[in-house]
């Protein structure tokens, strides 16, 4: 019985990986059954056989060189064999190096006939270089607009001619139709390398060359279960990987496990915890790890409608720069509902003209009395009043720390027309209930962000809020929403209710302090 060559001799696995990426050394082993039992583990007289195969086809009849070769590393191999010495010669192993060679210079001179696919120069940006290596982990992250899924794109349709036949799963942690998923940028890819005659475009897949299928699926669909139907496929490329949950690259990785398979990722980062910049970034990479990091700035098809956008955000916004344009991570003032408040001190005038907003706490959360004033588009808060699980009975005391509350006027949160009711009865005739309606806590929110707003120092509780305050983030892909969060709105609510009269149009607008 002939013996495997082990995987440590030269040139055995680069030989193998090569040649089996060839379509008809692939379509050989296939009906040999061999096809998915991995060319590392190949005895070399199949290598020798899928080679002679190609090499025959090609040169109608075989090349002689070529022939010798093949007929006298065979034959070591028989001889070997027939001592008992499993055909492990240093002869033999040299005879497959000058195989290798012969199939590398075989590759490089495709004749008439053959019907080669020649593909055109690449223009990748250099940038993506150290993804041209087999990997089995390959990972581009960075900012919007830096060419990622292009280049992926790109490196996809090229590998599906090179190393034809192939089988590639395009992965989004959520894919609901096909149009969110890169089928479309691949077809474009295709047809801009001039390859539309070697591909066939299907409604949910492409068919590439020599038999070989790129198809698109999202995580979210698969179970334990399904996910096996994936274990044949030569590349799994997940897009948008900052949405990849837990669950699903811990089902993709061992899936993917044909010899010689490979991993990709390209992703936004988002935050140091989502489970692909744990992996890539989290400590040391996975092993056999290829990963590059891109912005804008490495893109040389960066279009002027993305430059435009990057530049404004550069000059308005730097946090928001940062992670949209440079990849940097997502930090908590990202998603902050206030930029436009500063702390100092100020003295209050003597005749400015208060607004007062209160909201009622619960068990757990505070009850609050702001004060403010505006003067232009300046709006001061100097004083607050702040005290969690405060009884009713203890509400009037509460609210006269802050002098002149008595005289008010005050807008209270009307969710509680009971204790507004005690409040008026003990001293606070001025308190009225805001008015709610659809839409007015954005609206009052959007009121406040069009003021400048100085917060006196002894407002803590305030200025924490406005720190804290922040938009909904989507959960799995970490996206800002339009919604608020609610939480850390105590105060804020209170400010926002004591300007309601001001947004309203409620307010004189030939005061002083206006
Ligand atoms: N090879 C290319 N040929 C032509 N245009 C390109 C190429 N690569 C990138 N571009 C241009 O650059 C833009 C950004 O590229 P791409 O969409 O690949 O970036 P990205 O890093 O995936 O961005 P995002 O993070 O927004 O998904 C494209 O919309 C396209 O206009
Ligand atoms: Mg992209």
């Amino acid at each position: 019985m002939r013996k495997k060559v082990t995987r440590s001799e030269p040139g055995r696995a680069g030989f193998a990986g090569r040649l089996r990426r060839h379509a008809r050394a692939a379509a050989t082993c296939a009906r040999r059954r061999l096809g998915d039992a991995g060319m590392r583990d190949m005895p070399p007289w199949i290598l020798i056989h899928c080679f002679a195969v190609v090499a025959g086809r090609r040169h109608q009849g075989g090349s002689k060189p070529v022939r010798r070769l093949t007929d006298r590393t065979e034959a070591r191999l028989a001889s070997g064999a027939a001592t008992g010495r499993a055909g492990r010669t240093s002869r033999t192993v040299a005879d497959l190096l000058r195989l290798d060679q012969a199939y590398c210079d075989f590759r490089c001179r495709p004749e008439a006939g053959e019907a080669a696919i020649i593909l055109p120069p690449s223009d990748l940006a250099p940038v993506f270089e150290p993804l041209l290596q087999p990997s089995r982990y390959k990972g581009a992250y960075g900012g919007r607009g830096s060419g990622k899924s292009h280049a992926f794109a790109e490196l996809l349709v090229r590998r599906c001619v090179e190393a034809a036949p192939l089988r590639v799963v395009c992965i989004r942690e959520v894919q609901r139709s096909l149009d969110q998923s890169v089928k479309r940028l691949i077809e474009d890819k295709i047809q801009a390398l001039g390859l539309g005659r070697h591909f066939r475009v299907q409604a949910d897949r492409i068919l590439g060359p020599g038999g070989g299928r790129i198809i698109f699926q999202g995580m979210q669909n698969h179970t334990a279960e399904s996910i096996k139907s994936l274990e044949g496929y030569d590349i799994a490329w997940v897009e948008e990987a900052q949405a990849l949950s837990i669950r699903s690259l811990d089902l993709l990785r061992p899936t993917i496990r044909k010899p010689g398979s490979e991993l990709w990722f390209t992703w936004n980062p988002t935050q140091a915890s989502d489970p692909v910049d744990a992996l890539f970034r989290g400590g040391p990479p996975p092993p056999d790890a290829a990963l590059v990091r891109v912005n804008w700035s490495d893109n040389p098809h960066f279009p002027a409608v993305l430059q435009a956008e990057m530049e404004w955000d550069r000059a308005r916004d730097p946090d928001k720069h940062q992670h949209v344009w440079l990849g940097g991570y997502q930090t908590l003032s990202e998603a902050r509902v206030f930029r436009n408040w500063t702390v100092e001190p100020f003295e209050t005038p003597a005749d400015a003209r208060f607004l007062f907003g209160a909201d009622w706490g619960f068990a757990r959360d505070p009850t609050v009395l702001v004060r403010c004033f505006v003067q232009g588009r300046t709006l001061f808060v100097d004083h607050e009043a702040h005290q969690v699980g405060c009884e009713i009975d203890r509400t009037p005391d509460l609210f006269d720390a802050i002098p002149g509350s008595r005289r008010g006027p005050i807008i209270a949160d009307s969710s509680r027309p009971e204790t507004i009711s005690y409040m008026q009865r003990n001293g606070f005739g001025s308190i009225t209930g805001s008015t709610k309606g659809a839409g007015s806590v954005k609206e009052g929110v959007e009121f406040l962000k069009a003021h400048d707003i100085r917060v006196h120092p002894r407002c803590r509780h305030l200025i924490d809020e406005l720190a804290l305050y922040s938009y909904r983030t989507h959960p799995k892909t970490g996206e800002i929403q339009s919604e608020l969060e609610d939480r850390d709105n105590h105060a804020v609510d209170a400010l926002r209710y004591a300007v309601e009269g001001l947004r309203r149009g409620g307010y004189d607008s030939s005061m002083k302090w206006v």
